[in-house]
């Protein structure tokens, strides 16, 4: 019998550079009210295997099923890598995807993730013929049940158009660091909402302190009751972008799965999307 599919949650716990401390993190964000957790197999800035560690003490202490978890991972060339490679460099890049996806099952004590992501493609510039043979061999992992759907992370509208014009298939996803001087990436919001693709946006807070501490923040946070973090959540989200949060402190994890449910004005959402560029 198939497995149910958690559905896409709402927001994304992000668990990169927590380290020692990715397991008991891991567990709190579940803990918190998170049901949905991004990692990668890219030891340099995470530590999937302890993500794993603290999924199961999620499941051991009854917080969560795996079945109520989406489980995001992603596959890293060797370029974005350190020596702990999940996989052997000398091979292809098809037979690298498939060792990274069999070492991030082991990690995250699975037999399918919910999300497999190219974390970036092999140039800032172009979809090239490496990324191709990637993106061909993660369409194969997901198409032997091991993933549910697909994703790319930080492209550019150039990379998308030439990734459309060379594949049949799009990304599920588009994970992106979301700069509000960029329009809060609107030209590839833009495309992902026309190519009915999600897209997920991180560094929300930390590569838009200009915005954090703009005073139509402070007086949209103060006539809300809310903390200037949990106003940026909530516009993200009304954009239609699915956001990330990375934070270590339980207090904030509390207060980002609050955001939800701060409903801002119409004439707030287009005041913070003209803040920018
Ligand atoms: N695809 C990629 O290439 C890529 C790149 C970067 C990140 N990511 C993903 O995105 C996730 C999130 O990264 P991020 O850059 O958005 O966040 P982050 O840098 O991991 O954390 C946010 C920072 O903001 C601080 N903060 C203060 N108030 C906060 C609040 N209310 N809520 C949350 N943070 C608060 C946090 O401090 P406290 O800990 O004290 O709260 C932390 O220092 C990562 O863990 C990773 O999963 C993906």
């Amino acid at each position: 019998m198939p497995q149910p599919a958690p559905p896409i949650p709402d927001f994304l716990y992000g668990t990169a550079w927590k380290e020692d401390r990715t397991p008991a993190l891991t567990e709190v964000a579940l803990r918190m009210g998170f049901r949905g957790i991004d990692t990668a197999n890219q030891r340099r800035h995470y530590f999937e295997e302890g993500v794993g560690q603290g999924l199961a003490a999620a499941y051991r202490a009854g917080i969560v099923t795996r079945d109520d978890v989406f489980l995001q991972t992603k596959f890293t060339y060797q370029r974005g890598q350190d020596h702990r490679l999940p996989y052997d460099p000398a091979a292809s890049l098809a037979v690298q995807v498939a060792q990274s996806m069999a070492s991030s099952l082991e990690h995250l004590a699975t037999d399918r993730i919910d999300s497999y992501v190219l974390h970036g493609p092999a140039s800032n510039y172009d979809w090239t013929d490496a990324d191709a043979e990637v993106w061909e061999a993660m369409r194969k992992e997901r198409d032997a049940g091991r993933t549910r759907l697909l994703g790319v992370s930080n492209v550019s509208v150039g990379h998308l158009e030439q990734m459309a014009s060379a594949h049949a298939e799009l990304p599920a996803f588009v994970q992106n660091r979301c700069y509000a001087r960029l329009g809060w990436d609107r030209a590839v919001r833009q495309f992902c909402r026309e190519h009915k693709i999600v897209y997920q946006g991180f560094s929300l807070l930390t590569a838009n302190q200009e915005v954090l501490h703009h005073a139509l923040i402070a007086s949209l946070a103060a006539s809300a009751n809310a903390t200037p973090a949990q106003v940026v959540f909530s516009f993200a989200r009304r954009v239609g972008i699915l956001p990330l949060t990375g934070t270590s402190n339980a207090w904030h994890m509390k207060q980002d799965l609050a955001s939800r449910d701060l409903t801002l004005p119409q004439e707030a959402i287009q005041a913070i999307e003209s803040l920018s560029g």
